[in-house]
């Protein structure tokens, strides 16, 4: 038995579907979504086009109604990507972009001297906004130096505050009697910090009054080559007198850091022992 209701239902049907053709599946349009989207629609049905995340709408219509003719009407919604701030300036460095549009990514580099004090890149997000935050570039500074022993700064000017800046220099000099190790010159780096500090060391007192030593291959007079002293690590070798063969040899003697030890096989005459033949005159054994 076939209720009434439903014949008049299917007749219902059967109507609407002679009086109007359906919608195909809406076209595609750049950047929206279209809700409910469906491969058909009756006639009547209604389709909202929305703009994705990051776009904004520029005019057009974004309501529809299928019609009984079954084609959609020409869509002139346009869907636009949101545009982020300007940032194609960065003081002291440079901006590298194509767009400031979603969903692009711009990148930032410093001039030398200069740090990135942020992120090395940023992104247009949906929302218009840079993410994370435009950087900027910091000048490079350096702290005061530490100063090395047995030295004092001869030139040191902070340029920055009671900083220096990038490619600034200090110089060192020694204390008296001191020797240098390294360069005087310090230079700050990019790292912010400064180049290799210099080493000082004591010099020696030349430990005897007089003596031919050999000093660097050449037989010198010590009282003579080191009148100001010797330096750190300064070596000399001293002659000594081996009695039972009547020869000499020699022994080695350094300046380290203010000290030398004389070899204890080396005599020392007065001067006024003239007679006496130094080790220095003896063949070599
Ligand atoms: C430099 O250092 C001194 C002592 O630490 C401090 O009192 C002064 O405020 C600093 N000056 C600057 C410009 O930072
Ligand atoms: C010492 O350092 C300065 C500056 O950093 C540099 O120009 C110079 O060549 C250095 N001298 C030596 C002997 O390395
Ligand atoms: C300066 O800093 C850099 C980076 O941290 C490091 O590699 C370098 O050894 C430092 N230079 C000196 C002289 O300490």
């Amino acid at each position: 038995m076939i209720s009434p209701v439903l014949i008049l239902f299917s007749s219902f049907l059967c109507h609407v579907a002679i009086a109007g053709r359906t919608c195909p599946k809406p076209d595609d349009l750049p950047f929206s979504t279209v809700v409910p989207l469906k491969t058909f629609y009756e006639p009547g049905e209604e389709i909202t086009y929305s703009c994705k995340p990051g776009y904004v709408s520029r005019g057009g219509m974004r309501k529809f109604i299928c019609p009984l003719t079954g084609l959609w009407p020409i869509n002139t919604l346009k869907c636009t990507p949101r545009v982020c701030p300007f940032a194609g300036i960065l003081e002291n460095g440079a901006v590298r972009y194509t767009t400031f549009e979603y969903p692009n990514t711009i990148s930032f580099s410093c001039n030398t001297g200069f740090y990135l004090n942020g992120a090395d890149s940023a992104k247009c997000t949906e929302e218009g906004k840079w993410s994370p935050e435009l950087p900027v570039c910091a000048p490079i500074i350096c702290p005061p130096p530490s100063i090395p022993t047995f030295a004092t700064l001869r030139v040191y000017k902070p340029s920055a505050g009671n900083n220096s800046l990038y490619r600034d220099t200090a110089v060192f000099e020694c204390l008296p009697q001191h020797a240098m190790f390294g360069n005087d010159t310090i230079t700050c780096t990019t790292h912010g910090n400064w180049t290799k500090l210099p080493e000082c060391r004591a010099s020696c007192k030349v430990p005897v009054k007089k003596a031919t030593v050999v000093y660097q291959g050449e037989r010198v007079k010590i009282q003579e080559k080191f009148k100001n002293g010797m330096l750190h690590g300064d070596k000399v070798s001293f002659f000594c007198k081996n009695k039972e063969k009547k020869c000499s040899y020699t022994e080695d003697a350094q300046c380290i850091d203010g000290t030398i030890e004389v070899p204890k096989c080396f005599k020392e005459h007065s001067s006024l022992a003239f007679w006496k033949t130094d080790a220095s005159d003896v063949k070599p054994c």
